[in-house]
């Protein structure tokens, strides 16, 4: 993975090397939050668990239900919305909205379905996955019997938590949250590898991308993590105050809504941190990039780009139809997408908007876990450099106190 730079820029050195000192001083810093710095020690010995129950259930059931929310769901879904599901279960996402009308489409999905279902909740006190459980459990108990139920469900919470005493009552397999790891760094935990691996994708190529990451961060200041840290917070004091991540390949929105969370939720508090956004190219190049080129320079552009979309679609030749696109005759998509990316980065960075630009080999397992891997670190140094403490996330209490007095907890 490469990371190059576009637009208005500044001297990163003194910046990536504070960033390095500031990674080797995080577990001075932070206690029972640092499980995810080692891709190894966050599977937590699991990886051969979660390898078993997926094939199993991929022998018998043709539709895994992931109930969770937020850090619980994020990253997996970035990956098997990227990747799809062509060798493994169908994904169909709940736990993650209070909405009736989208939870009726959830049980109409499931209908005719052999459903398996893999519910995580850290602590499991939170509204969404709570609620949307207790509905599934219901919907499922009326269909299986209890011995069907205990090798259909797995349960991922808190050791000790009233999850793991149902999972013990009902006879379910309880793969733990990892206690030191909060729910957007468990990327590499069995919050992200039971669904991926469900979904038939190969976790073992994604765990070696992070551990590659991995090891890049821990040998030196020169890795994307630190640049990347060191590139944005560089021209924060310039009033580049929002980020937004995008892409020419829209199956990275997923990556993207991953991304605005774990940067949004890790570093806005204490009235600092960078608004994360995201868009999609180039449809929202129809909506959003009359703002990005003409608007205030308040904005950091990050690109994810891809060297080898594994894409072969010609334009077709038509010398009849008289429809303009005769210039296109002949060139592939991959060609033409490439084009539009180079030219809105020259477009944007030549008007004042300051680009990062990440380049993957190709969109796989190996790809995802560079990736994760690579803004877990920079998220945290860059929390750091902010001066926030970017493990916690006390303001997504102060709604939840008075929604739970409304609804009378
Ligand atoms: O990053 C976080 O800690 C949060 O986004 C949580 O992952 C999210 O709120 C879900 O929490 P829980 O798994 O406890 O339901």
């Amino acid at each position: 993975m490469k990371l190059h730079f576009h637009g208005p820029a500044a001297d990163l050195h003194a910046m990536t090397a504070q960033c390095s000192t500031l990674w080797r001083k995080l577990p001075e810093c932070y206690e029972g939050v640092l499980g995810w710095l080692d891709c190894t020690a966050a599977t937590e010995g699991y990886v051969q668990a979660v390898k078993e129950k997926a094939a199993q259930w991929r022998s018998f059931a043709d539709t895994l239900v992931v109930v969770g929310v937020g850090g619980s769901n994020q990253a997996a879904r970035g990956v098997i919305d990227a990747l799809g599901t062509e060798n493994g279960l169908e994904i169909v996402w709940a736990g993650n909205t209070l909405s009736a009308w989208e939870l009726q489409k959830i049980l109409e999905r499931l209908k005719g379905k052999s459903v398996v279902m893999h519910v995580i909740a850290k602590n499991f006190e939170t509204l969404e996955p709570g609620s949307h459980y207790r509905v599934l459990r219901n919907w499922m108990e009326g269909r299986y019997d209890a011995r069907e139920m205990a090798r259909r469900v797995v349960l991922t919470g808190t050791e000790g938590s009233r999850l793991h005493e149902m999972a013990k009552e009902r006879g379910h397999l309880f793969l733990p949250f990892p206690k030191p790891i909060g729910g957007r760094y468990t990327a590499f935990t069995v919050v992200g590898l039971l669904p991926i691996a469900a979904a038939g994708l190969d976790i073992d190529r994604y765990l070696q991308g992070g551990l590659d990451m991995q090891s890049l961060v821990n040998n030196g200041e020169d890795n994307p993590a630190f640049r990347y840290a060191a590139w944005r917070n560089a021209m924060l004091p310039n009033g580049f105050d929002t980020e937004m991540l995008v892409s020419f390949e829209p199956r990275f929105e997923r990556l993207a809504r991953w991304w605005r969370q774990l940067f949004g939720e890790s570093e806005g508090k204490d009235g600092k941190g960078i608004f994360p956004a995201y868009s999609m190219y180039s449809e929202d190049l129809h909506s959003i990039g009359q703002y990005v080129q003409g608007g205030p320079r308040r904005l950091l552009e990050t690109f994810i780009s891809v060297q080898d979309d594994g894409g072969n679609m010609p334009v077709p030749l038509d010398r009849t139809s008289r429809d303009g696109f005769d210039y296109l005759e002949g060139r592939d998509f991959t060609f033409i997408n490439r084009a539009a990316e180079a030219a809105t980065l020259k477009a944007h960075s030549e008007g004042g908007v300051p680009c990062a630009v990440f380049t993957v080999d190709k969109v796989d397992e190996y790809a995802f876990g560079q990736l994760y891997y690579a803004f877990m670190a920079a998220c945290a140094v860059s929390g750091r450099l902010l001066g926030v403490n970017p493990f916690d996330q006390e303001g997504v209490e102060a709604y939840k106190r008075s929604m739970f007095a409304i609804l009378g907890k």
